[in-house]
């Protein structure tokens, strides 16, 4: 799908949409075709009892005195309300609904809003945003689907005065949906193609942009001591990996560290998951996607900072090799860790990647992903993602960033009491809590004891990195959830 931008003029063929504000009168644009249409539009606006409040809409399809396909008008709601995040997904909600109308071309006419609240490039931009977010797909393995079937809007034109400038804001965006997208395709990818190694190689494609990406295997996991990680990944037949990915914006500034969970299948280990929603595991590497899209989108807009990456992909698979359940496994911290339960694994590979992290980098802080816990999810479904930290100011940085984006975080508590509930009766702590209850709160304890006093985050976005049904930005399936949000802190506070 092509998004373009140009000069208001009247489109041949295809829709045109035109957003109105909820009680304002009709813009010029629609007025125009008003009379074209020897007022049609202004009628179907009172047939609709249409007032442009939010999610209101009118279309006008093959209206007569106009060759375009449909004039499509659609509720803005109040002014005042509007957002940069709002008017993303309204493009996206435009783009999905022209799709249901089965039109190939459309026209969005941006005109200047009555209050000006945001010029009309920004507002063209982020509603293409909007569009592009929406467009995604991930279709590669349907070799029957029918044509009729696929999505028919394939332009989508932004019509505004200052055009150029608007292109200009929307390929700063696009680079951000880039990294979206790479995050989509990777947790999207089933887990017999998207495996450690293969998942490293992707990742090594990110050289392209000026990234630096160093994979390190068994051997060189094994020399560092990382037994915490290389114990989740010895049941199976996939080689565990560890990819360092660094972009060197800033100069000599320490980096800003963003860690991600890659289990590339989750089956549990020999503490076994049950058949049914086993498949979801494949997505138990949305974490580390997230990373890596994050660090695609910061080199594909040059961000100037210094940032680095690391993600630990292994494959938590129960053959004869695998880890048993009071397994003693020793972290390259140093610490010893009873595996009491193989499927609490992910913390596992995190221990030593945060360690690993915070001595080679010391950086400024360290924020990591994972698909952590399924008791998140018990906690706030799929509206917010978990947030557990030891730094007030990093916490307040990153909920901020959250709800400019709409990646909204809610911050859970930590203490010492939880702590220790994760000490082991003959190893230095086990890897689940040993009462019932809080399990997300006991698996950021465990996190914990691998950071030291670096300012650190860690974001359990196990109900929020996968969509059961379509929203504004997101088709159903992988959401890329956490680019844009990392993607604000650091333009934020960090360029
Ligand atoms: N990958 C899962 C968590 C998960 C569940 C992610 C649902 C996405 C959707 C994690 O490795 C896991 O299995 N956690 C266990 C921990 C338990 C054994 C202490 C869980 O949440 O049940
Ligand atoms: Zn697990
Ligand atoms: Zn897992």
């Amino acid at each position: 799908m092509e998004i373009k931008f140009s000069k208001i003029a009247l489109p041949k063929n295809g829709a045109i949409v035109i957003g109105v504000a909820e009680g304002a009168k009709l813009p010029a644009k629609a007025q125009e075709y008003d009379k074209l249409t020897g007022g049609a539009l202004s009628r179907a606006v009172s047939v609709r009892d249409f007032k442009g409040k939010k999610g209101e809409s009118v279309t006008l399809l093959a209206p007569a005195g106009m060759t375009a396909d449909a004039v499509i008008l659609t509720g803005l709601g109040k002014t005042k309300e509007l957002d940069l995040v709002k008017l993303q997904a309204l493009g996206g909600k435009i783009y999905a609904k022209l799709n249901c109308l089965k039109m190939k071309k459309m026209a969005i006419i941006v005109d200047a809003l009555e209050e000006k609240m945001f010029a009309s490039e920004e507002v063209a931009a982020n509603i293409a945003f909007g569009v592009k977010l929406r467009s995604y797909r991930f279709d590669k393995y349907r070799t029957k689907e029918k044509e009729e079937d696929k999505p028919t809007v394939k332009s989508v034109t932004l019509m505004l005065d200052n055009a150029t400038e608007a292109e200009a804001q929307f390929e700063k965006l696009e680079k951000i949906a880039d990294g979206i997208f790479l995050a989509r395709d990777v947790v999207s990818e089933p887990p017999n193609v998207i495996y450690p190694e293969a998942y490293a190689k992707r990742c090594k494609e990110l050289e392209k942009l000026g990234v630096e990406v160093e994979i390190l295997g068994v051997k060189e996991m094994e020399k560092l001591g990382m037994g915490s990680l290389l114990g989740v990944g010895q049941g199976s037949a996939r080689e565990s990996k560890l990819v360092v990915m660094q972009w060197h914006g800033g100069g000599k500034e320490h980096p800003l560290a963003f860690v991600g969970k890659g289990v590339t299948f989750d089956s549990g280990g020999l503490s076994l998951k049950p058949a049914n929603g086993m498949e979801d595991m494949k997505y138990d590497m949305a974490g580390s996607a997230v990373v890596v899209g994050l660090m695609k989108a910061l080199a594909g807009r040059k961000a100037k900072v210094n940032v680095v990456g690391i993600i630990g992909l292994v494959e938590n698979m129960p053959d004869g090799n695998a880890q048993r359940p009071s397994d003693v496994v020793k972290s390259m911290s140093g610490q010893t860790i009873e595996v009491l339960n193989t499927d609490a694994e992910g913390r596992l590979v995190l221990a030593d990647a945060l360690w690993y992290c915070q001595h080679r980098f010391k950086p400024k802080f360290m924020v990591n992903l994972a698909t952590l816990t399924g008791a998140i999810i018990v906690s706030l479904g799929s509206l917010y993602a978990g947030l557990f930290s030891n730094n007030d100011e990093l916490s307040k940085k990153l909920t901020d960033a959250g709800n400019k984006v709409d990646e909204k975080l809610w911050r859970f508590p930590m203490s010492d009491e939880y702590d220790k509930q994760i000490d082991s009766d003959i190893a230095d702590m086990q890897n689940i809590g040993t009462e019932k209850g809080a399990g997300s709160i006991t698996a950021a304890q465990f996190l914990k004891r691998f950071v030291n006093d670096v300012p650190w985050a860690h974001l359990d976005i196990a109900g929020v990195a996968w969509a059961k049904k379509d929203s504004g930005l997101c088709p159903k399936g992988a959401t890329g959830f956490g680019i844009r949000l990392l993607n604000q802190l650091v333009e934020e506070y960090y360029e």
